[in-house]
């Protein structure tokens, strides 16, 4: 296992739409195992596979938000979609790709996502609070969709100028 480098914001690589997981190889399963890895030393919630330069359609989420341990194995989500939602929430939210920033986004309160696991099997599984939000943020990213897609005009400039003076900062 390897920690891996985030790809931070403005990097065009995180606008890039992610392609289907055609077949779990040991490709597959050694960069979930790297993701899981570099989440835990960056202390994410969530991390998507485009986060680490993969544009593959792969996420992963600490098992924390779903109310287990961190002893628990990383939960797997491979070609998710979002099939459910409803009800409202709001809430701050990060991103390791956007460090240091957290703003206020609204998502659904509960939501279902269907996905395939690292055993090939599809399953559901349904979700609310913080999970909920993490499905939504995670399936974005595939999308190439950002947190700073999320606020207005001024809040997403002001993030622009605070990852550029971070950037300069090496
Ligand atoms: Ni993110």
């Amino acid at each position: 296992m390897a920690v891996l480098d985030i790809v931070i914001f403005p990097d065009p690589r995180l606008r890039q739409v992610s392609r289907p997981v055609e077949e779990i190889d040991d490709r597959i399963r050694e960069l979930v195992a790297d993701m899981q890895e570099t989440m835990y030393v960056n202390e994410g919630a969530g991390l998507a596979a485009i986060q680490v330069g993969a544009p593959v359609r792969v996420f992963i989420a600490d098992p924390v938000l779903a109310g287990g341990g961190r002893e628990d194995p990383t939960l797997v989500y491979i070609n998710p979609k979002i099939v459910r939602q409803e009800g409202e929430q709001d809430g701050d939210e990060g991103c390791l790709s956007f460090p240091g920033v957290f703003v206020p986004v609204g998502r659904p309160a509960k939501v279902t996502i269907s996905a395939t696991g690292l055993d090939g099997e599809v399953f559901e599984q349904e979700a609310d609070g913080i999970l909920a939000r993490a499905f939504c943020h995670e399936t974005e990213h595939l999308d190439g969709e950002l947190l700073i897609d999320k606020v207005g005009r001024l809040k997403a400039q002001s993030i622009k100028r605070k990852l550029k003076r971070a950037a300069t900062k090496g």
